[in-house]
């Protein structure tokens, strides 16, 4: 509780300063949080208060952006009915927030990769909350195929991603899979 209070707190601040503390920046708790994250598979269900979605969206909407263009629209799906239709698995309490832009969701690189650091932003701000959260794309093309009038989509546009957000058992443990080593994927040219 003290956490989600400190959060609060810093986005409070960032919200009136139009930037973050610079505590804010030396958080190991980010860092923490950025190294262990995981992509959860049990959700349960459960309500998720609004404060809470709120603060998830800022942190999409906080996201950075090329020319800090900020292409996207953020619609969060708490009717279940339509959640379901979008992710069967869903359970209810799950929010699915699915982040659009103008253009088919595809082709645009630079705004896929703006929308991709929001979605990615949200993803572990839930986290930072106590959440489970996962991000698909599985589900997009029959979302934007089907479902764009359903979601009232702003005109012009496509989804890129969704974020599902939900409730974990308190004794959830990490599902995170293997990575890669360094070694494959890392070259330093001193
Ligand atoms: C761009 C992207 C799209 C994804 N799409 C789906 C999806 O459609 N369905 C799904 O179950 N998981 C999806 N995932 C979750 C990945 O499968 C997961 O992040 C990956 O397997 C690593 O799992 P971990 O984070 O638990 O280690 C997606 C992840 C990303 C980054």
């Amino acid at each position: 509780m003290k956490k989600r209070l400190l959060i609060s707190v810093l986005l409070a601040a960032a919200l009136l300063c139009g930037s973050l503390p610079v505590c804010a920046q030396q958080d190991v708790g980010a860092l923490a949080l950025i190294l262990n994250h995981y992509s959860t598979r049990d959700f349960v269900a459960g309500a998720i208060p609004d404060v809470d979605i709120e603060l998830i969206v800022q942190a999409g909407i906080r996201a950075p952006s090329a020319a800090n263009r900020q292409p996207w629209y953020f619609t969060v799906v708490q009717n279940p009915v339509l959640a379901k239709k979008l992710v069967s698995n869903n359970e209810d309490g799950n929010v699915l927030i699915v982040v659009s832009a103008v253009g088919d969701g595809k082709t645009n690189n630079v705004q896929i990769l703006d929308c991709a650091l929001a979605v990615q932003s949200i993803y572990l701000a839930a986290q930072a909350l106590g959440y489970g959260s996962r991000i698909y794309t599985g589900p997009i093309d029959n979302l934007n195929k089907n479902f764009k009038g359903d979601l009232s989509l702003p005109n012009g546009h496509s989804a890129v991603a969704l974020v599902r957000v939900g409730k974990i058992k308190p004794d959830a443990v990490s599902s995170a899979s293997a990575r890669k080593r360094a070694a494959e994927l890392v070259t330093y040219k001193k």
